[in-house]
């Protein structure tokens, strides 16, 4: 049921593999005082995971599939039905262009049948703000300025955020997000995908001493970041690994060095990444770390980086482990500190609203 007060908003997902969306309520200003009622995620993992990784036409004809249940469920969950909705929130980028425009048409085509604001959110803004959104942080102060991870399949970004309008990119990665440093791994020893959860997983039973090796880029001065030679020197370690010795062994053997190798992958990146936004903290004098997308719900990138901010008195912020990955709760969220487009007072500019597959932050 809608409070009077309260400004729900109706919001979708769809820039990749996942469909999702979501309805939020917000009671008055100040980030404290906005709640999920619905967050409803069609995880597409077992279309794709057979193809080692996200094939964008099998990605779109599945959105479409889910477009409408997706809706109905979300309603359905949050009680909310389509007459209370006060505003429209959709993903418009970046992403795969027919991806989001699954989203984001059936986002217009509401907010114009019920004559309300449409606001287009970038989907980086999205996890930028998620850590915010419920959890453990509630807050209704100043959350500003922190330096925000954004780490994701396609994403190892770091940026300096003074207000919901001023976010600057400070660092990236000049190759290889660190996502899709955990999938091609994973990919080649046969795991599979998403490969950043299954070698989390794994990770949990090896040894993360039992390799060392080289931090990329750890003395280059600078906040960027390269994981594709990690990625190599993991991958050469394992196609090296051969034994000569009986079957059973062998066997036993080989998934010992497997879980070694991937726990000592996970805390090589761990403490790369800590680096890297420790160094931001320090050259922008910011003592807040908030840390989002997909790569966030690691469990020793979160141990590891509460470990560290706790001796250098660094406040550390992860979004709940359900809004680490892609979701339409955390499109709604930053929704609500965009600019609304209203179909009737700016038609043209509503009519225009379109996908913008490179839209950098
Ligand atoms: O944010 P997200 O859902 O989608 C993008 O915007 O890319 O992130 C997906 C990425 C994938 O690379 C996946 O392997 C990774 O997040 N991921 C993880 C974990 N769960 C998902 N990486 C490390 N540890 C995890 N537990
Ligand atoms: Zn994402």
């Amino acid at each position: 049921m809608k409070n009077e007060k309260s400004i729900i908003n109706l919001a979708f997902e769809s820039s990749c593999d996942d469909f999702s969306c979501a309805v939020l309520s917000k009671i008055s200003d100040g980030g404290a005082s906005v709640k999920i009622l619905s967050n409803v995620v069609y995880s597409q993992d077992f279309v794709h995971g057979i193809y080692g990784g996200v094939v964008p036409e099998l990605a779109s004809r599945n959105h479409i599939k889910a477009s409408l249940p997706a809706l109905e469920m979300a309603l359905d969950k949050s009680g909310i039905s389509l007459g209370d909705i006060d505003i429209i929130s959709a993903t418009a980028g970046p992403g795969l262009v027919g991806s989001i425009l699954i989203g984001l048409m059936e986002a217009k085509a509401i907010a114009y049948a019920l004559k309300k604001p449409l606001v287009p959110v970038n989907h980086i803004e999205g996890h930028i703000f998620s850590p915010f959104l419920e959890g453990d942080f509630l807050e209704t102060g100043n959350i500003f300025p922190f330096i925000a991870l954004v780490i994701s399949g396609g994403h190892s970004h770091i940026y300096l955020v003074k207000s919901h309008a001023e976010i600057k990119l400070i660092g990236r990665t000049r190759d290889d997000a660190c996502g899709e440093l955990f999938d091609k791994v994973s990919n080649h020893a046969g795991y599979g995908y998403p490969g950043g959860r299954i070698i989390d997983e794994l990770a949990e039973k090896g040894n993360k001493d039992a390799f060392k090796f080289t931090l990329p880029m750890e003395h280059s001065h600078n906040l960027d970041m390269s994981f594709s030679g990690l990625k190599t020197a993991v991958i050469s370690v394992m196609d090296k690994y051969k034994f000569e010795k009986s079957e059973e062994s062998l066997k036993k053997e080989k998934e010992t060095f497997v879980l070694d190798i991937f726990a000592s992958l996970r805390e090589s990146v761990a403490k790369i990444l800590f680096k890297k936004v420790a160094a931001a903290c320090e050259s922008h004098r910011v003592n807040t770390i908030a840390v989002s997308g997909g790569v966030s719900a690691n469990s020793r990138i979160r141990s590891h980086f509460i470990e560290e901010g706790k001796i250098r008195n660094i406040k550390i912020i992860f979004p709940k482990i359900n809004l680490s990955t892609d979701n339409a709760a955390m499109i709604g969220y930053a929704g609500y500190f965009s600019r609304p487009i209203d179909p009737e007072k700016n038609k043209e500019e509503f009519f225009n609203i379109n996908a913008k597959s490179n839209w950098e932050l």
